[in-house]
């Protein structure tokens, strides 16, 4: 199966209204030494320059951007783009000065239609590691002014992100492999047979007391497998929502027709956080990358590039590629 998400799949994303792609974290934007990084470099770039951002998704780094204009009376036109139909607008009431972005969707990396030599700065937050690097190498050099700059957090293969990727997909699998959601799936076929019927056959009695117990013993198993782990989050998510479909205090609430609609939507969820998590493995830079970058930049004329190692909350996070036009 395709380790990547395509255009649609990032569409479907942002559609949630996520401001970024870090499912449950950094809900008001990238913050603490991220976002400080940040500020520091914008700090750097003359009165009224030209930024952009590189698969934006939401405009999470673009915001950044604008907030630190608008704060710094700095008079930035930033620019956002993204190969998804991203939906930025949805997140005005929140955060306004997204109002002062320029988004354009449906635009890659690798071609984005936007005028030579026109930009300060060529920016993105684990985005530029998605592209076709060459391709988007080659681009980056035709927008930059001479003199300008090109800087990208890139997600490392050895951060403590990746790490806590490989972690979620293992309890994904899991849960997945132990087929807890198409058991219940057929208990709850059952259930919806006895509320039609008003009766079940013998055989569809013997055969729902199967599926009870297995349900009970699969359950078991992982919470057994959770309580072996540093951080179960996944796994307990899983477990907590089906136990409460069969939590008999609820018995009268909720119809078969809405455990069966739920038990939908915890498949898919798990599906799609599978993908998203291979996605970002297949994306992350090991070192041979991070060198062949680095060369490419040098023959493109850019200065020898700095790439240094980024922590947040005391753990490698992420990596930071800095360079300029020479
Ligand atoms: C991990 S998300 C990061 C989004 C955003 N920079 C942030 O920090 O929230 C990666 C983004 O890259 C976009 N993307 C992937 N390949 C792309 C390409 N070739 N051109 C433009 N955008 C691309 C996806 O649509 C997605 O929005």
């Amino acid at each position: 199966m395709a380790e990547r998400l395509d255009a649609q799949q990032w569409g479907d994303w942002w559609r949630n209204r996520a401001l970024t792609s870090f499912h449950g974290h950094f809900q008001h934007n990238y913050d603490g030494s991220l976002r400080l990084f940040w500020e520091n470099r914008f700090a750097e770039l003359p009165l009224g320059a030209a930024i952009l951002d590189l698969a934006t998704g939401n405009g999470a780094l673009a915001l950044l951007a604008a907030e630190y204009s608008a704060q710094h009376d700095r008079d930035y036109r930033i620019i956002g783009i993204d190969y998804a139909a991203i939906q930025p607008d949805s997140l005005k009431k929140t955060h306004p000065l997204i109002e002062q972005i320029t988004f354009l969707a449906n635009t890659p990396m690798e071609n984005t239609g936007l005028e030579d030599a026109s930009q300060d700065l060529v920016m993105s937050q684990f985005g530029f590691e998605y592209g076709d690097m060459p391709a988007t190498l080659k681009e980056i050099r035709r927008l930059l002014k001479p003199g300008g700059c090109f800087t990208a957090m890139v997600h490392h293969r050895d951060s403590a992100v990746l790490e806590q990727a490989r972690e979620a997909l293992a309890q994904i699998k899991r849960c997945e492999k132990s087929g807890v959601a198409e058991t219940a799936t057929a208990l709850v076929e059952l259930q919806q047979k006895l509320a039609r019927k008003g009766a079940l056959s013998d055989r569809d009695q013997q055969q729902a007391r199967r599926l009870h117990q297995s349900l009970g013993t699969e359950l078991e198993k992982l919470n057994r497998y959770a309580r072996q782990l540093k951080d179960p989050s996944h796994v307990l998510m899983f477990t907590r929502s089906i136990m409460t479909l069969f939590d008999r205090r609820n018995a009268a609430r909720i119809s078969p027709e809405q455990r069966l609609d739920a038990l939908a939507r915890l498949t898919e969820e798990n599906r799609s956080y599978r993908l998203r998590m291979k996605d970002l493995r297949a994306a992350a830079f090991g070192d041979d990358d991070f060198q062949s970058l680095k060369t490419t930049l040098v023959q493109k004329g850019f200065s020898i590039p700095e790439i240094a190692p980024q922590e947040y909350a005391g753990r490698h996070f992420c990596n930071i590629v800095s360079t300029c036009l020479s």
